[in-house]
């Protein structure tokens, strides 16, 4: 993967920066959390520093080529305005507003990269998608990982590949298929697999020695109960590295007991700790202890993908 810490810059030059602009919205279709665009910040920094100009480009949402109001990049001019400085970056409109962008369209590619000189993929939340601004810029522009991108893969690959043991994964949440690969994938690489969520209620296959399904439920099965927060807060103890993705209850409906506690159990472990997903991140973030985790990964389906597969198409097209 050719990556942006170690390019030659040419002062002048413009940069097409795919980033991460799906962020959550509040009722009122604001934006409720900054938390993946900060993380692609230092990268437009890096460019800034280096007289590179940024020319900003992402998705928001699922429009399906369809421009709606509330899905517009627009709003989120005031945050990079006060993040990178007026006049400093151009921000173009929701990729997905143009049905092109998810067909991967060649044509569309082009026009992205007529926009500028070299392309850096800032985007590791997008990675499995085979998109024009993804896979398709990225073969006709030089293309680079940005420094956010360059780092969830070194973290991601580190832990999967060479993790400190013992090794424990956390996996929760509604959508039990999006989840299954994973699992299997955690179970042949973890010491243990905790499964809490939804997604330990509907398990029907085989219960392998190495995982732990809840044994008991709370608040009319939307949290985990006592007894299974007991069993995965013994089995974290010792842990030494820790890999999390989906609460283990209905969150947002505030049944967050079994979260907050298998939370603090991983922090007081002292584990090298990885969390990641979108409700993920939400919920610590809620629960305030979001910094206390080594890594918040910006991935949701892209990095499930990633830990089953040790790549993406979009890392692949860096390459
Ligand atoms: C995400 O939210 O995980 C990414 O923005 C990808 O979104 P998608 O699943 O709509 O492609």
């Amino acid at each position: 993967m050719k990556i942006l810490s170690q390019a030659s810059l040419v002062s002048g030059s413009r940069a097409l920066v795919r980033c991460d602009l799906d962020v959550p919205l509040n009722e009122s279709g604001q934006v409720s959390e900054t938390f993946r665009l900060d993380a692609s910040i230092p990268t437009l920094k890096f460019l800034m520093d280096h007289e590179v100009f940024p020319v900003i480009m992402g998705h928001m949402g699922r429009p399906e080529g369809a421009y709606k109001e509330e899905l517009s990049t627009k709003q989120l001019i005031p945050y990079f305005e006060n993040t990178l400085g007026k006049g400093k970056f151009e921000l173009l409109e929701n990729l997905r507003f143009d049905k092109r962008e998810e067909e991967n369209d060649l044509e569309f590619a082009k026009e992205l990269a007529g926009k500028a000189d070299f392309y850096v993929n800032e985007s590791f939340a997008t990675c499995h998608r085979k998109a024009a601004s993804i896979t398709g810029v990225a073969a006709i522009l030089p293309a680079y990982a940005g420094l956010r991108l360059e780092q969830e893969v070194a973290t991601l690959s580190k832990i999967m590949v060479e993790p400190e043991r013992p090794f424990v994964a956390i996996v929760g949440g509604v959508k039990i298929e999006s989840k299954k690969p994973v699992i299997s994938k955690f179970l042949e690489v973890c010491d243990h697999v905790l499964v809490g969520g939804k997604i330990g209620m509907e398990w029907t296959d085989l219960v392998p020695e190495n995982l732990f399904l809840p044994i008991d439920y709370a608040e009319d099965s939307k949290d985990i109960g006592d007894n299974t927060i007991a069993k995965f807060k013994e089995v974290l103890s010792s842990a030494k590295s820790v890999i999390w993705s989906g609460p283990l209850g209905y969150c947002e409906g505030g049944f967050d007991k079994g979260t907050k506690e298998v939370a603090q159990a991983v922090i007081d472990s002292g584990a090298h700790s990885i969390i990641g997903g979108g409700d993920t991140v939400a919920t610590m973030n809620t629960l305030g202890c979001l910094a206390k985790f080594d890594f918040a990964s910006t991935g949701g389906g892209a990095m499930l993908q990633f830990l089953v597969e040790g790549t993406l198409p979009g890392i692949e097209a860096l390459n």
